[in-house]
C-alpha cells in the first residue's frame, strides 16, 4: 500500500475590497487594470492541503468533500502545473480543499482559495517564496487572492507594463493601519452560486461598457483618499469611498452590453436600511461584490444594531459579523 506523503496545510481568509479590482489587462497572466484595497476578514476560512502522489497519473482535487469538476477543477489544476513549472517539479498532487464559504456567491472564496493553495502548494513542492512572491503566485490563481495572503489591510499594485513586467509588478503588500479595527456586517441575501463569472463579467464590462474608463480613473483618486482615510481611523470617510467605488463598479456592469446586474432586490432593501441607519445618525455604509451579498462597514459598537436591522431588510437572509483577520498562514503538523 503507497504512503502519501504529509504534503502542506494551509488556512486563508477571504477580503473584502473598499476599492475595488474590477478588469484584467492580461487574462493570462491575471494582471490588473487598477490597483485595489481590502480588509482580510476573520470569517469563512479556507483550508487546504496539498500532497504530492508521484505514482497517480493526474491530479486529485476535492473540493468540500466532492470531487472538483469542470471550470472549478480547471482552474486548480491550471494551477498547479503554474507551480511545478516554478518549482521544477512534475509529480501529480491531491489537494483537500474546505470551505467555511459559500462557493461562487460572490464572497470572495477565489481570494481564500487561492491564497490558501498558494501557500500549500509552493510548500508542498518545496518552493521558499517570500510574501511578494507569493502573492504574485496567489494571483495567477484569482486577483483578489493576492490580498488574501496577509491581514488586515492590504494594497494590489497593477503595476506597470506587459508581460513579465507586469507580472513582478502586480502584487499585493500589507498597508499597516494601527488603531481601525471596524465591524463588517456581511448580509448574505442570497447564497447560491452567481448566474455570471467574475472572470466573464469583467471582461465583458471592459470590452463594452462606456462607463469602465472613468470608473477606473475615479478609482485612482479614490485609492489616494481611502489610504489617507485609513491612516486617520476615519470610518465615515473610509465608508464613503468605499460605498461610491463599489456603486461606481457596479454601474460599469449595469453599462455593459448586454449589461450585467448581480444586485437582487434584497440587496437594494439592504441598500435602503444602511441609509435609514446613516439618516438616524448610525455610520454604516455598504459594499458589493460580484454577487447579491451586501457588507455593511460600521463601528463594532454598532455592529449589533446594524445587523439587526440589516436582517429585518431582507428576512430570512443569514447575517453574520467579521472583522479584520489574519493572513494565510501554513498549519504545523502538531495542529
Ligand atoms: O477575485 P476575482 O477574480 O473573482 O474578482 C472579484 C473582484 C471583486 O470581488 C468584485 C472586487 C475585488 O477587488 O475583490
Amino acid at each position: 500500500e503507497e504512503v502519501l506523503d504529509p504534503g502542506a496545510t494551509a488556512v486563508a481568509h477571504p477580503n473584502i475590497a473598499l476599492i475595488k479590482y474590477w478588469g484584467k489587462r492580461d487574462e493570462r497572466l491575471m494582471i490588473p487594470y487598477v490597483d485595489s484595497l481590502s480588509m482580510t476578514l476573520d470569517v469563512f476560512p479556507t483550508t487546504t492541503t496539498v500532497r504530492l502522489r508521484s505514482t497517480a497519473r493526474a491530479d486529485s482535487v476535492t473540493l468540500d468533500g466532492s470531487p472538483a469538476r469542470g471550470e472549478a477543477r480547471h482552474r486548480v489544476v491550471a494551477f498547479l502545473d503554474l507551480v511545478r513549472q516554478i518549482a521544477g517539479r512534475t509529480e501529480p498532487a491531491v489537494v483537500d480543499t474546505r470551505n467555511r464559504v459559500p462557493t461562487g456567491a460572490g464572497l470572495a472564496s477565489s481570494a481564500s482559495g487561492f491564497a490558501a493553495l498558494a501557500l500549500a502548494g509552493a510548500a508542498a513542492y518545496g518552493l521558499d517564496l517570500d510574501p511578494t512572491a507569493l502573492s504574485r503566485l496567489a494571483r495567477r490563481g484569482s486577483v483578489s487572492a493576492a490580498r488574501s495572503v496577509f491581514g488586515g489591510f492590504a494594497i494590489c499594485h497593477a503595476g506597470p507594463g506587459t508581460g513579465v513586467a507586469a507580472d513582478l509588478g502586480s502584487y499585493a503588500e500589507p498597508v499597516p493601519v494601527a488603531d481601525f479595527d471596524p465591524a463588517l456586517v456581511i448580509a448574505l441575501v442570497d447564497a447560491g452560486p452567481k448566474a455570471v463569472s467574475s472572470r466573464a463579467a469583467m471582461r465583458r464590462t471592459v470590452e463594452t461598457s462606456p462607463l469602465y474608463r472613468s470608473w477606473a480613473t475615479s478609482s485612482m483618486a479614490d485609492l489616494s483618499g481611502m489610504r489617507a482615510a485609513l491612516r486617520r481611523g476615519d470610518l465615515d470617510a473610509v465608508g464613503e469611498i468605499a460605498e461610491r467605488n463599489a456603486l461606481g463598479m457596479h454601474a460599469t456592469m449595469l453599462a455593459a452590453r448586454p449589461a450585467v446586474r448581480y444586485l437582487s432586490p434584497a440587496t437594494v432593501a439592504v441598500l435602503d436600511s444602511v441609509l435609514r441607519l446613516r439618516a438616524d445618525g448610525v455610520p454604516a455604509y455598504a459594499t458589493m461584490d460580484a454577487g447579491p451579498n451586501v457588507k455593511v462597514l460600521c463601528h463594532r459598537a454598532d455592529a449589533a444594531r446594524v445587523a439587526g436591522t440589516v436582517r429585518d431588510a431582507a428576512p430570512g437572509c443569514a447575517v453574520v459579523t467579521a472583522r479584520r483577520g489574519p493572513g494565510a498562514l501554513l498549519r504545523t503538523g502538531a495542529e
